[in-house]
């Protein structure tokens, strides 16, 4: 009968070594025994931006990168986008289980208790110059409110978590908010409980002198809906740092900026910002064949484009791509969905793409329905962070139960110089050239 080993020979010593395997994996650590000598350190994976390495058991989200097929707690995001809400998905995510009727309406009034902020959070806001970029001040916001809350630090106590959990979630739309309303000079516009989650979002940042804020319902939807497409990815960048971060038992709120300053790069949550500027500097569908022709170059990269897990059509994007009528239906159509479609199907037909498994990722339609919807382009990653802020915080949950985790610390592959002497100042060489210190990543 097979069995579940991996028999590796080290062929500098001839030796043999079984190694076992479980869900598909083998323990790194076990490679440790393969050693050249009893002082040899043993040998290690080498896996920089971990492309071939689980760092975690996780229950939340399940991907099927070949297929298309994304799923938060076994439940398909086509279902979910259809028939659930952001709250209830959210729910699900942190809990691991839809909830009934009176556990729904417990959690939504428990989130939405936590809506407004401390009156020093303006203060913060006040520090930030007239065009600080609201995901920065997002990140520093979030950071911040660990000082409010210092029981935040006793992460290993349940009814603690639970009130971080549910006031990270209840006030992170009020802090966007804010960001947003300082970078227009607007007065901040408290929360406003009678609305739905999206409703009272939506009516924080756009609420004029109007006494009573009423959401234009095709577009409180089509924003709840792109919030459930946001809510979890499995282990990307910002659940990585979300994870790794936490693992020094640090509080979530410390540990949540650490997750938004790793979705604010144009590589995560900031690529349908850069796949906005991509479209705007196309500027019209006769331009797509030269702007192809600049990223088969390398020149250029087509934003919104590629994904390190999908190699199929992201299932985000196709709900998306749905959504898209619907809200210019409300809206007016944003011309650049013109521009978007015809550089889908142009990429979709060229070797270059289809080799590679390129297709349009969640960031190639979201940033034209956020323009049309009346997002500048710098709230974009903010957007991203709100929901995103469930997930999180499930996976860091995770992090704190599992008895496997331990403080992340990956090992490293040292290439530098072997132990030298430290010589007096005139004593030392004229200095290398730029290009190998360019080089050796010392600049
Ligand atoms: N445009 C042009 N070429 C690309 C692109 C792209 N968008 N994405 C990947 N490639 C090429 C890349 O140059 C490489 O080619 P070669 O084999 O000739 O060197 C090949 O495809 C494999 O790419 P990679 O960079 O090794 O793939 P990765 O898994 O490291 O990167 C990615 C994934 C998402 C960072 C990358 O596809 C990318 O930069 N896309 C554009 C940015 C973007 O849309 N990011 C949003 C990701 S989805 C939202 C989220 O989950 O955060």
């Amino acid at each position: 009968m097979a069995k579940d080993t991996l028999t590796v020979k080290d062929n500098r010593t001839g030796k043999t070594y079984e190694i076992s395997i479980e869900d598909g994996a083998i323990r790194s650590m076990d490679l440790r025994q393969i050693k050249t000598s009893e002082d040899d350190f043993g040998l290690l994976g080498y896996d920089p931006a971990f492309s071939n390495t689980a760092s975690c058991r996780s229950a939340v989200t399940y991907i099927d990168g070949e297929k298309g097929i994304l799923r938060y707690r076994g439940y398909p995001i086509e279902q979910l986008a259809e028939k659930s809400t952001y709250l209830e998905t959210a729910y699900l995510i942190v809990k691991g289980e839809l909830p009934n009727q009176e556990h729904l309406e417990a959690w939504m009034h428990n989130v939405t208790m936590h809506t407004m902020l401390h009156e020093k959070v303006k203060n913060f806001m006040a520090g930030f110059n007239y065009d600080a970029h609201p995901m920065g001040m997002l990140v520093s916001t979030v950071a911040a409110m660990s000082t409010f809350y210092p029981d935040a630090k006793n992460i290993n106590d349940v009814e603690s978590r639970r009130v971080q959990v549910r006031r990270l979630i209840g006030k992170i739309p009020t802090l966007a908010a804010y960001a947003y309303r300082y970078s227009l000079g607007l007065p901040y516009v408290p929360p406003d409980n009678d609305l739905s989650y999206t409703g009272n979002f939506l009516g924080m940042l756009f609420k004029m002198t109007e006494l009573k804020y009423k959401p234009k319902p095709a577009l409180e939807r089509a924003l709840d809906v792109l919030f459930i497409l946001h809510a979890d990815h499995e282990q990307n960048c910002s659940a990585n740092a979300m994870r790794v971060v936490g693992s020094s038992q640090t509080d979530p709120y410390s540990a949540t900026a650490a997750a938004a300053a790793a979705l604010y790069g144009p590589l995560h949550g900031g690529a349908n910002e850069a796949a906005i500027k991509m479209l705007n500097k196309i500027g019209s569908a006769d331009k797509i064949p030269a702007f192809i022709k600049g990223v088969k170059a390398g020149e250029e990269r087509l934003m919104g484009f590629g994904h390190r897990v999908y190699k199929n059509y992201d299932p985000r994007a196709t709900i998306i791509k749905k959504i898209a009528d619907e809200v210019f239906e409300e809206t007016g159509k944003n011309p650049l969905i013109d521009i978007a479609v015809e550089l889908e199907r142009i990429a979709l037909e060229d070797d270059y793409f289809v080799s590679r498994k390129l297709y349009p990722n969640v960031d190639f339609y979201s940033g034209i329905i956020y323009q049309a919807m009346g997002f500048p382009v710098t709230m974009f990653p903010v957007l991203f962070a709100i929901p995103r802020t469930s997930g999180w915080l499930a996976q860091w949950a995770e992090n704190v139960f599992d008895e496997e985790q331990r403080i992340a610390r990956p090992r490293q592959i040292y290439i530098g110089e072997d132990s030298r002497d430290y010589t007096a100042i005139k004593k030392r060489p004229v200095p290398q050239t730029l290009e190998r210190k360019l080089l050796m990543g010392r600049l």
